[in-house]
């Protein structure tokens, strides 16, 4: 099928290769021109495991081709993606709609035949309707079926979950196409048994935002946890395990650490507990707001965490961070717990070299103050203690007897509970986690 995919970030970059992948023939439309002309080139603009040789290939072959004009995009097919950021707002809680709104906008008045577009964007609850009755006003002599069709991808297994997802869901109004179109343009993964969920467009809109809030819920839940075995002298990753084994629980999303960050889990559960309010069912999410604050303090203790190790103050302390990007396996800093921790440790007066093995282009445009080393090693250069942020394969190997060379004082603070304590206090470390 030929398909339109407006807005090619991390989501529609990934959909549109694999869209590709699936044998369908894209056409993605960037507007800013040096993403657009990295893609058009086979380069992926981000890191992202697997998508690289994916984009490549069908760029070559022409299955995907790139774009910025939306009148191009127009003529080129009848359904389309919308694949563009929703940011949280600046100073508020609520979701930025401004290029979700732009793409409708602008795509519309140029359709010449009836359309479907198929959002993919994670949005507030009603989205879907308020742009279809914009679709209406702005089609002319034509019928443009909005429907929602959420993207459950995460970075770093995007390709993966791209191609091979855990359920397809599609939010469709009746009397349309989008079920139909969404059957023929899903059939591989429908025919290897992808659950696929036909449901109302509201109910499409608040199973991400559903989904999204639940993952947060549950690290958070671990991390409140966390502190009362800090108070109580007990291991949270043993009760992680052995509630874990609870299938109703599960031990996925239990990980206590430093907590969660990205450019989705925290912006979404605000916009849904912003949404909630403007719906007047505020009440039903106030739990999400501790959800938050208990994430949030998990940076704050990192801090603490420090300046204790380091014997009180931080002033003129030398500090080692190990890991910039939100999670492993991404390149992604947007609200990195990592990044925020390394701030404000710099803040207090400490010296902070960062390392990350794929994140440092983009941390030093965030942090252009903060020191960088091109090696774990050379970031732990005189450290007087050495912090775990992200939890990288390549720190979870690192050699704590050679680490314990280069280092001013053998202290260091696992903050994704990645380390083998055992191996690190068996080298002479002080092991704090
Ligand atoms: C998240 C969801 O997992 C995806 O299903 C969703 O599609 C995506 O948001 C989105 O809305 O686009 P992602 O942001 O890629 O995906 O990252 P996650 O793997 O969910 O991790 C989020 C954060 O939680 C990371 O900072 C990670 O370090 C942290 N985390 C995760 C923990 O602190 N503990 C855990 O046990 C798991």
């Amino acid at each position: 099928m030929r398909m339109v995919v407006l807005g090619l970030g991390y989501l529609g970059a990934t959909h549109a290769a694999c869209m590709a992948e699936l044998g369908h023939e894209v056409l993605g439309i960037e507007v800013v021109p040096e993403k657009r002309a990295q893609l058009a080139a086979g380069e992926v603009p981000f890191y992202e495991p697997g998508l690289p040789d994916l984009l490549k290939r069908h760029i070559e072959t022409g299955q995907l081709r790139v774009s910025d004009s939306y009148a191009e995009a127009a003529d080129f097919a009848d359904v389309f993606f919308i694949a563009v950021g929703t940011p949280q707002k600046k100073g508020e809680y609520s979701a930025d709609l401004t290029y979700v709104d732009a793409a409708v906008e602008e795509l519309v008045p140029l359709l010449t035949r009836d359309a479907l577009i198929l959002g993919k964007s994670t949005v507030p609850v009603g989205t879907s309707r308020r742009l279809s009755e914009r679709a209406d006003e702005l089609a002319k002599d034509i019928d443009v079926e909005v429907a929602w069709n959420p993207e459950f991808l995460r970075e770093g297994f995007a390709v993966k979950d791209t191609l091979h997802p855990d359920r397809v869901v599609v939010g469709a109004f009746p009397g349309g196409i989008a079920e139909t179109a969404c059957r023929e343009i899903y059939a591989s993964m429908i025919n290897e048994g992808t659950p696929f969920i036909v449901t109302d467009p509201p109910t499409a809109e608040l199973v991400k935002t559903s989904a999204n809030a639940f993952l947060a819920t549950k690290i958070s839940f671990i991390n409140a946890i966390a502190e009362v075995c800090d108070a109580a002298g007990a291991d949270v990753k043993s009760i992680a395990d052995a509630i874990g084994y609870d299938a109703r629980i599960g031990r996925k999303f239990l990980n206590a650490g430093l907590g969660f960050g990205g450019g989705c889990l925290p912006k979404d559960i605000r916009a849904f507990m912003a949404r909630a309010g403007e719906l007047g069912a505020a009440e039903a999410l106030t739990f999400l707001r501790e959800v938050d604050n208990v994430n949030m303090r998990r940076r704050t203790r990192m801090v603490e965490l420090t300046r204790e190790v380091c014997g009180g103050s931080l002033l003129g302390k030398r500090i080692a961070i190990l890991g910039a990007a939100f999670k492993p396996e991404s390149d992604d800093v947007r609200d990195s717990p990592a990044l925020n921790v390394a701030g404000q440790i710099q803040l207090q007066g400490a010296s902070v070299t960062v390392y990350d093995p794929k994140a440092m282009p983009n941390s030093k445009r965030l942090f252009p103050t903060l020191d960088y080393a091109e090696a774990a090693s050379e970031a732990c250069e005189s450290a007087d203690v050495v912090l775990v942020l992200t939890e990288w394969a390549e720190f979870v190997a690192l050699n704590p007897v050679e680490l314990g060379r280069r280092v001013r004082q053998r202290k260091i603070i696992d903050g994704r509970m990645c380390l083998d304590r055992r191996n690190w206090t068996v080298a002479g470390w002080d092991y704090r986690a």
